[in-house]
């Protein structure tokens, strides 16, 4: 605290970020990374880059990596944004497409970024419960609104979320903005990418950190109509004129490109992830659906904190969240290879039997 803040900074709650730990022994299943690595081409192009043109500016709008999204998903590049990973996107999203008279609605568990956006741009949120199976219901978001955001699948129950229940809600919703987080859904969940042309009030969000394995890179994009992405241009040119560097630029452009190696490195994970929801369903824990590269798990006998606690003391670090309290008898486990999968499953084993 120091005289020199700006008055509102002594009240903002910041998002606290998983553990990177020092420790490289440690089995990192905590932050949903993706346990695979980028696309050598991506790591080829970013060597390729490292040369005297860094001495230039990068291009502002990163145009040719908007036309690498823009290819991928057959859209113009006038209805793609890009930054500097899908948290700056967010940021955006929620000062330049959510700040209305009337308060935004997400679900009470949900990604635990949305609130401190909130608290940041001065947004009034309502919170919707989630239903007993940690569903988003979309007829409870069938009220008046500034604007409507969940992840899907969300976060961090990895519960998928039906296309048709989207489009509902967008067929109703008609007068608000609704943003879909789509931080995950490559791995098993239908995209609303496909519904952008429709609705002129949906904007869907992607990031490169998880299926494309860039999460230190920080690249992500929204796709939308163009007066949507527009707007999100403004607010980020009254922030931050390059926020792709040209090495992020070289590399997410390659890894766009890479369909490959992007299919079959989601393969895996999705694999990984159904081969451990058998194992620990056998050991008596309640798994929730995931579309996600993490599962969302609790066991009858244990409390969450303290299995947690156990596997950290066996080298595995998984995510635990003491609220909403809710949440706090589940774990949110990242996928990881099939050994650190195996590691983790003989862990676990050896605790509960
Ligand atoms: C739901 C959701 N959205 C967005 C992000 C942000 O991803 P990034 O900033 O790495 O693109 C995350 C990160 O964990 C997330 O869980």
């Amino acid at each position: 605290m120091s005289k020199f803040w700006s008055p509102f900074v002594k009240d903002l709650v910041p998002y606290v970020p998983g553990e990177q730990p020092k420790l490289a022994k440690l089995v990192k299943l905590n932050t949903n990374e993706n346990p695979y690595g980028p696309s050598p081409k991506a790591l080829a192009a970013m060597q390729a880059e490292l040369n005297d043109n860094l001495r230039l500016y990068p291009d502002p709008n990163g145009e040719r990596l908007k036309q690498a999204v823009a290819d991928y998903y057959a859209v113009q590049p006038a209805q793609v944004f890009v930054g500097n990973g899908s948290d700056e996107v967010l940021a955006h999203v929620f000062q330049a497409l959510l700040k209305h008279s009337k308060p935004i609605l997400f679900p009470d568990i949900t990604y635990s970024f949305y609130p401190v956006y909130c608290g940041l741009y001065d947004i009034a949120y309502e919170t919707i419960p989630l239903n007993e199976r940690f569903e988003i219901q979309v007829d409870d978001y069938f009220r008046p609104n500034g604007g409507i955001i969940f992840p899907n699948p969300n976060a961090p129950t990895g519960v998928p979320l039906k296309l048709t229940e989207i489009e509902r809600l967008l067929k109703t919703n008609t007068s608000s903005v609704v943003v879909i987080d789509e931080a995950y859904v490559d791995f098993g969940t239908e995209s609303a990418i496909s519904l952008i042309q429709k609705y002129p009030h949906l904007l869907v969000t992607h990031t490169l950190s998880k299926a494309r394995s860039l999460a230190g890179l920080r690249v992500g994009y929204a796709l939308g109509h163009p007066d949507l992405i527009e707007g999100l241009l403004r607010v980020k040119d009254s922030f931050n004129s390059y926020p792709i560097d040209s090495l992020a630029a070289a590399g997410a452009i390659a890894a766009m490109q890479d369909r490959e190696y992007f299919e079959s490195s989601c393969k895996k994970v999705m694999a990984t992830r159904e081969h451990l929801v058998v194992a620990i369903q056998k050991m008596g824990f309640d798994v929730l659906p995931s579309g996600a590269n993490f599962i969302f798990a609790k066991h009858p006998a244990w409390d969450g904190a303290d299995l947690a606690a156990q596997l950290r003391e066996h080298g595995i670090i998984i995510r635990h969240f003491k609220r909403p309290e809710r949440i706090a008898p589940y774990l949110r486990i990242t996928i990881g290879t099939d050994a650190q999968n195996q590691q983790l499953i003989t862990v676990l084993q050896n605790l509960i039997t």
